[in-house]
């Protein structure tokens, strides 16, 4: 029997909910979110919002939470965490998430959704949490010491996915502890107090990870990125401003041209090809024919989707709006949770 938690089932599992949501999409309640450090960039949108849309567009319920508070697990400010959610909310209108379908929300927004983290806390030991391995690679990264909020964040993701019964969690592979924790504290709470929470599991992306312009992990932080929200002039200079190498032939491969295959990964993304295709195509243009074509196709796939998000910068009293209708259903739905979680403790007065 392979283990429940492997990847491999992991895969599986996702593989059949990516069937089942063909055939009912009805059955699925999706929740996922981001955490409002900046603005969100090509990794995001290939990674997950596209998919994000295509599930809400498919019917499932959708549910996007702006992990507001996941912010100071390792950090001691919130400097411009308001102008960051705003702009987070604008990435995701713009990049076709309907919030007549789709609950945008911030997780600070929900205190019935925070209380959960009481009897949640109660279900998993401290053993539990210190070897979650996603947990200690975000403190090394982060340089700053391991928080009591770092080391139970997991757990508050928990309360993120289950005050609203959220069964598919679209995420990434570094994800994944935190998924088999949420089920493991359903799973505890249900055999303790009764049925209140449903089995939870990831739904894997299927493009692989879209890497930087340098060919490393994208990040903000290594300004290799392209935000969703810049302009086809400051995505031609970002471009532009790319490492590449000295040879002018033009080829696919990774391991040895991270930058020139960085920007092959994200040429064929935007425009359907594949790398060695383009590769192939540009040849002795160098690298300046090749940055040239990474432009144009970015440039060309995202000009819709910013010029609606241009409209929302210009009314941002939309964008509250759009907020505060979905804490105000949030804070509905949390209520009940809430509600069935004191009943099935016994502790209603
Ligand atoms: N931990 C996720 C991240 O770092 C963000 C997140 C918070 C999340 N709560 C969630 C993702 C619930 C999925 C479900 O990217």
């Amino acid at each position: 029997m392979p283990n429940e938690n492997s990847y491999e089932v992991a895969l599986q599992k996702s593989n059949a909910i990516r069937e089942g949501l063909t055939k009912t999409p009805e059955k699925f309640t999706m929740l996922t979110g981001d955490r409002p450090t900046g603005r969100l960039h090509l990794g995001h949108y290939f990674g997950t919002l596209k998919g994000r849309v295509e599930l809400q567009n498919m019917g499932a319920k959708t549910n996007v939470l702006i992990a507001d508070y996941q912010v100071i697990t390792d950090r001691d400010t919130t400097e411009h965490i308001q102008d960051n959610v705003y702009n987070m909310v604008m990435d995701y209108l713009a990049c076709g998430i309907d919030p007549d379908k789709t609950m945008i929300y911030a997780h600070s927004a929900v205190p019935a959704a925070n209380q959960l983290m009481l009897p949640f806390l109660s279900l998993v030991s401290e053993a539990e949490l210190a070897r979650n391995p996603t947990v200690k690679a975000e403190m090394e990264a982060s340089g700053h010491e391991l928080t009591g909020l770092l080391l139970t964040y997991p757990v508050h993701q928990a309360c993120d996915i289950l005050f609203c019964k959220g069964n598919v969690v679209p995420v990434g592979r570094d994800q994944l502890p935190h998924i088999e924790l949420t089920r493991t504290i359903a799973r505890r709470f249900n055999n303790r107090y009764g049925k209140v929470f449903p089995e939870v599991d990831a739904l894997l992306s299927e493009t692989p990870l879209l890497p930087g312009l340098d060919g490393r992990k994208m990040s903000k932080s290594y300004g290799n990125a392209i935000n969703i929200s810049m302009t086809a002039e400051e995505t031609a200079k970002r471009i532009k401003k790319s490492q590449t190498d000295s040879e002018r032939m033009i080829t696919f491969d990774p391991e040895n041209r991270p930058g020139v295959s960085g920007l092959l990964s994200t040429a064929a993304i935007c425009t359907g090809r594949s790398e060695v295709e383009i590769a192939e195509e540009i040849g002795m243009g160098g690298s300046g024919q090749l940055k040239k074509y990474v432009t144009e196709a970015v440039n060309k796939y995202f000009a819709p989707i910013r010029e609606r998000r241009q409209r929302y910068e210009n009314d941002l009293d939309y964008v509250k709006d759009v907020l505060h209708e979905g804490n105000r259903r949030a804070n509905e739905i949390a209520e009940q949770t809430l509600a069935e979680v004191q009943d099935a403790m016994g502790m209603v007065y």
